[in-house]
């Protein structure tokens, strides 16, 4: 099917035409006249509504100049938008050297790289193999260098210290290069460790990018995890450097960064040669341990700028731990072109953003949409990155979200379903966005957790914008699934569905028992064949062996997601739950292990269990299930307290465990496995099957019994 009538205007013509007036087809089958979507003077070709879009090739030849001119008038993005979704997604796995290749040309790079994809010892896949570049350069001193250096780099919007601050490209460069040479003058060099445990301040994002500059990699801790769980990362990953702040400020109460970070070197093996201490003005400084401790300000005020140092393709950018099945957080690596030249390419293909716009990802520095969505994307792509140190409500009101994006005049923004729950739970006629106007508003990115339907519809009629939900993980540190606004795809995707697969990512879904691959419509195993596209990770931190295990034996070929899913016969993915001990906390991965590792520090456990509970607000949440020691004497609502205080203090605040109850036994298998999955079902109210593996099937109705009387399900 070939679209034979193209009226062709003149290049000269084109100035103050309306692109859609510039070019004319019509599908000589269907009669289907070729469509234009006109996005603020960039336009995509795309597929008329329900009819193929590979279908759509402009043919014959002799029309490819003009075809040129076309991509030519979009080079304002630095981004040809011929083709639509289905064209670049086959393309991505039939020609995944020039797809990517494509994309990689639109950074600069300080070598080119001799070849784009080396899949020969697969999991570890390489790409860009020989290039050198440097993320940091990309996302700040080249646009400095073409004259953006005014543009607004970050806002940074502080409810909680009723503060917002702007840096321009300029300044970000002036800071993040005085920056590297502090850490230089502290003995960083390239594939050095720098420990980032810091709150949503701007010197987060100066003290990530000054780490990239020098090739060194960094490792962002979330705020809200304890000295433990710190002192487990600092011991795991051996910083040379640590970057903290003196505190942070959580809307009840002001949180010690420095006191919980001493307490961590403390308990940790490995001490840090120098720990950087940001001290927010206004609060009480930080008290510093002489010989290690040095004063941000003091460190940068006579520090000189340091250069970009060229960076191997498939070194490590950074070290992101996340939660899984043992206690012991997994640590994936990030290489760093590949995750440059995706990020760059997914602000407009996925996003839809131009360059200039203002984006803002509300979520935090220290998980993957932090990395990501706060700090690299958008600043590889030139746009305006919103760092928002608040809550969606009670900083001060649900209506926090819509001032931001009304005083901002924020293009686009991502969130987690929780915080949009949190809006909607506070505010359900929706009356805090009637103060607010944001007419440039254009969409509104979910992703982190499954985004129920009633969210999803307020969402749409609250902020008036397609609500689009898309799914990643950690590991692969962009999503597999979308809607890509930038390549002509719908914004009004189907209802409980997380988009389609994006370019580059070849998902299938698998069945668990067999590996063999499940009919359309059928539930199993999402796993993506191999190779997986630049920018996910490119293995566990000193653990290749765990990562080939964890990752990529169960289903030889793939990678398994550990999600469960959907693939539906219109292409559309839906996703339906974690197939490991993962409970998802609003949006944040916390690992059942953990939690029950925490746990029995109380000391009168013998054994336990964490399951996630299903929570109006967050999700899931976790709950403990406890079996005592014989002879103790204490209250069960005694140890009950004690053991929410043993996760906290272990985990920390952001596990939010609130709740357990104690029983006298636990389901367990034959082989000594207890069989969480199935006593969640069970406490959630879902259908469930006792396996028929568990030697005591009464400790069902016993957990169940225990919880009702604690009044933790009805
Ligand atoms: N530093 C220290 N403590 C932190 C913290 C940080 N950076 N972030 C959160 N905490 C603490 C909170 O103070 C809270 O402590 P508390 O038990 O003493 O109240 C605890 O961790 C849990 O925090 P949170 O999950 O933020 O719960 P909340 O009840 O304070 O707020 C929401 C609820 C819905 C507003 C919040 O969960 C939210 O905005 N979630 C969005 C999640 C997100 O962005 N996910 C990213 C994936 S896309
Ligand atoms: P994290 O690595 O912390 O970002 O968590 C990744 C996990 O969050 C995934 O494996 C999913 O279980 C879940 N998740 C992420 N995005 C979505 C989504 N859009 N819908 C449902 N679950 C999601």
């Amino acid at each position: 099917m070939l679209i034979h009538r193209i009226r062709y205007f003149p290049r000269s013509s084109w100035s103050g035409l309306n692109v859609s007036d510039g070019l004319q087809g019509r599908n000589t089958n269907s009669n289907i006249p070729l469509s234009y979507r006109n996005v603020r003077n960039n336009v995509t070709v795309a597929a008329h509504t329900g009819y193929p879009s590979n279908h759509w090739h402009l043919r014959p030849l002799s029309l490819r100049k003009q075809v040129k001119h076309f991509e030519l008038l979009n080079s304002t993005s630095g981004l040809k938008c011929l083709s639509t979704y289905s064209d670049a997604y086959h393309k991505s796995l039939t020609k995944p050297d020039e797809f990517w290749g494509e994309a990689a040309d639109h950074l600069e790079w300080f070598k080119r790289w001799n070849q784009v994809l080396d899949n020969d010892d697969q999991p570890f896949t390489k790409w860009f193999v020989g290039g050198e570049m440097n993320i940091c350069h990309n996302a700040i001193d080249r646009h400095v260098n073409d004259g953006h250096g005014e543009q607004v780099a970050i806002i940074h919007d502080s409810p909680v210290t009723d503060r917002i601050e702007k840096l321009t490209f300029n300044d970000l460069k002036d800071e993040v290069s005085r920056f590297s040479r502090v850490l230089v003058d502290q003995g960083i060099q390239k594939g050095d460790i720098v420990l980032i445990y810091m709150p949503m301040v701007p010197q987060a994002v100066v003290a990530m990018l000054a780490t990239a500059r020098l090739g060194a990699i960094h490792s962002l801790v979330f705020g809200g995890f304890a000295s433990k769980e710190l002192s487990v990362r600092i011991n795991h990953c051996k910083p040379k450097v640590i970057v903290s702040a003196n505190v942070g400020i959580e809307p009840s109460r002001t949180v010690n960064y420095k006191g919980l970070l001493d307490a961590a070197i403390e308990m940790s093996d490995h001490k840090p040669k120098t720990c950087i201490i940001h001290n927010r003005t206004g609060y009480p400084e930080a008290d510093m341990v002489k010989g290690r401790d040095l004063q941000w300000s003091s460190a940068v005020s006579d520090a000189k700028p340091h250069d970009c140092v060229p960076v191997g393709a498939m070194d490590p950018l950074y070290i992101l731990y996340t939660s899984g099945t043992t206690g012991l957080p997994k640590a994936p690596v990030r290489p760093s072109a590949g995750y440059a030249v995706v990020l760059y390419w997914t602000m407009k293909n996925i996003y839809g953003m131009e360059p200039g716009e203002v984006w803002w990802a509300a979520s935090d520095l220290g998980w993957v949409v932090g990395h990501s969505y706060i700090c690299y994307a958008p600043l590889l792509h030139r746009n305006t990155t919103v760092l928002y140190e608040g809550k969606p409500v009670g900083t001060p009101d649900p209506g926090a979200f819509f001032r931001v994006i009304q005083d901002h005049n924020v293009t686009s923004m991502f969130t987690a379903p929780t915080a949009l729950r949190a809006i909607r739970k506070e505010d359900f006629d929706g009356n805090h966005s009637k103060s607010y106007s944001f007419p440039n508003f254009k969409n509104l990115f979910v992703a982190g957790e499954i985004c129920d339907h009633e969210t999803l519809h307020w969402c749409r009629e609250t902020f008036k914008v397609p609500v689009i939900d898309h799914w990643w993980q950690t590991e692969t540190g962009w999503a597999i699934t979308a809607t890509c606004l930038g390549l002509g795809d719908e914004a009004t995707a189907r209802d409980q569905s997380i988009g389609k697969p994006v370019p580059g990512w070849d998902v299938h879904v698998l069945d668990s028992d067999n590996g063999q691959e499940v009919s359309r419509g059928q539930l199993g195993n999402i796993a993506v064949k191999l190779p997986l596209p630049p920018g996910s990770f490119s293995s566990l931190w000193q653990q290749g062996d765990r990562f080939v295990t964890t990752y990529f034996q169960k289903f030889p070929g793939y990678y398994d997601t550990m999600d469960a899913g959907i693939h539906h016969p219109d292409d559309f993915i839906s996703i339906n739950a974690r197939v490991d001990d993962v409970i998802n906390v609003a949006g944040h991965r916390i690992s059942a292990s953990a939690v029950e590792e925490a746990m029995v520090n109380q000391g009168d456990i013998v054994e336990c269990a964490t399951i996630g509970l299903k929570d109006s607000l967050k999700g899931h949440v976790p709950v403990g299930l406890c079996v005592l020691r014989s002879g103790v004497t204490k209250s069960e609502d005694q140890i009950v307290k004690e053991v929410i205080h043993c996760v906290r203090d272990s985990i920390g605040p952001v596990a939010a465990f609130k709740s357990a109850v104690v029983v006298s036994k636990l389901p367990r298998t034959r082989s000594g496995k207890i069989s969480r999955q199935t006593v969640a079902a069970m406490a959630n109210g879902e259908e469930f099957k006792i396996p028929p593996t568990i030697e005591d099937p009464t400790a069902y109705s016993e957990v169940r019994e225990a919880l009702q009387k604690a009044g933790i399900i009805s």
